[in-house]
């Protein structure tokens, strides 16, 4: 046996394919990061904003210090496999975060799973001083979103082809005579 092998035709084909993907991937990265950095509108559009005061900020390291980021996330903090906090002021007002955070259950109005009495495992959140939770509270009610972003309430506003369709293939055809249409609601209302 000679101890230099030379690669067999399968192997050539299969490294040239490799080779292939890795080229495009490369040329691929490199064309969006000029267009990135060479176009002056955002390629994404950020639709989440906050707006502390004094309070808020204080209440931005509770919020870290208090283990809230290991069941959510709220501006690139935390884990992605609980309730993203992000938005939440635009959903909820401060009396109604204040209040979840001291009495879950009385203010869901519904059995919850980790907020609540011991031994759940988030009832520790409850007991903590009224003065930090008023400073959790003010943090995550300056936690804004727009319109029509991933964690705003609402769909963006006028008309959407893409919900349209969306909503002509998953919504039995008479959903019509039980709810109403939020996007329709809306337009009343101004
Ligand atoms: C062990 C996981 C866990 C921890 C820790 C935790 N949470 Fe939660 N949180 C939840 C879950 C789950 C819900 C949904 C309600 C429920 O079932 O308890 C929730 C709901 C909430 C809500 C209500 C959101 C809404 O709009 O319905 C707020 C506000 C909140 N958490 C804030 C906090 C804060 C602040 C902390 C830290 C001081 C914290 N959470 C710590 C799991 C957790």
């Amino acid at each position: 046996m000679s101890g230099k092998q030379s690669l067999k035709q399968g192997e050539k084909v299969l490294f040239g394919i490799f080779g292939a993907f890795i080229v495009a991937a490369v040329i691929g990265y490199a064309v969006l990061e000029f267009v990135r950095l060479n176009s002056d509108k955002p390629m994404f559009e950020v639709k989440t904003h906050y707006e502390f005061d004094e309070e808020g900020r204080r209440g931005t390291q509770i919020f870290r210090e208090a283990r809230c980021t290991s069941c959510h996330r709220a501006m690139r903090n935390g884990t992605n496999m609980g309730l993203s906090l992000d938005g939440l002021g635009s959903k909820r007002s401060f009396d109604w975060i204040y209040s979840f955070l001291k009495k879950p259950e009385d203010t869901y109005g519904a059995m919850t799973i980790d907020h609540g009495m011991p031994p759940k495992e988030a009832a520790y959140v409850a007991e903590m001083s009224d003065e930090d939770l008023h400073a959790i509270a003010s943090f995550l009610f300056g936690l804004k979103a727009e319109q029509g972003s991933a964690s705003s309430a609402l769909p963006p506003e006028g008309k959407s082809q893409f919900i349209d369709s969306m909503l002509k293939m998953v919504a039995p055809d008479d959903w019509g005579d039980k709810y109403q249409d939020v996007r329709e609601k809306q337009a009343e209302e101004k």
